[in-house]
C-alpha cells in the first residue's frame, strides 16, 4: 500500500495509481480522500454536486446522478492525515506504489472551507 503526500488543491492535488486516482474533498460535513472514479461507470466524483436532505448527506456523480454517502465515505474511508495544505494517505492499492501527481478540478461541494 503506498503511502502518498500531495496537494489539498491546484497542483498535484491527484493522486493516479494504475487505473484510478484520489483526491482530498472537504465537504461542511467533513473531509476525506475520496477516489474519484464513480463505482457506477467511471464518472468524475471530483466534479460531484452536493446534496442534503433526509436521506443524508449525499454526492451526486454529474454523469448519471448517482448519490453516496458522505457519512459512509468518511468511516470507510483512506486513512490519511492533513498538515496545512498536504495530505499524507495510505491507499488501498496493491503492488510497488508507482503513481503520478496529476491535477483534478475539484466542485465547490468538494472545496469547503474546513
Ligand atoms: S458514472 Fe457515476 S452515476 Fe454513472
Amino acid at each position: 500500500m503506498p503511502v502518498v503526500t500531495f496537494a489539498v488543491e491546484g497542483r498535484d492535488n491527484c493522486v493516479v495509481l494504475g487505473d484510478d486516482s484520489y483526491v482530498y474533498a472537504r465537504t461542511e460535513h467533513g473531509s476525506f480522500v475520496l477516489a474519484t472514479k464513480c463505482p457506477h461507470r467511471g464518472g468524475p466524483l471530483n466534479l460531484a454536486s452536493f446534496e442534503e436532505g433526509g436521506r443524508g448527506n449525499r454526492l451526486v456523480c454529474p454523469w448519471h446522478e448517482r448519490a453516496t454517502s458522505v457519512t459512509k465515505a468518511i468511516r470507510a474511508g483512506i486513512p490519511a492525515v492533513r498538515h496545512g495544505d498536504r495530505v499524507t494517505a495510505v491507499l488501498p492499492e496493491p503492488g510497488q506504489g508507482s503513481y503520478e501527481l496529476q491535477h483534478r478540478p475539484l466542485s465547490p461541494a468538494l472545496r469547503a472551507d474546513v
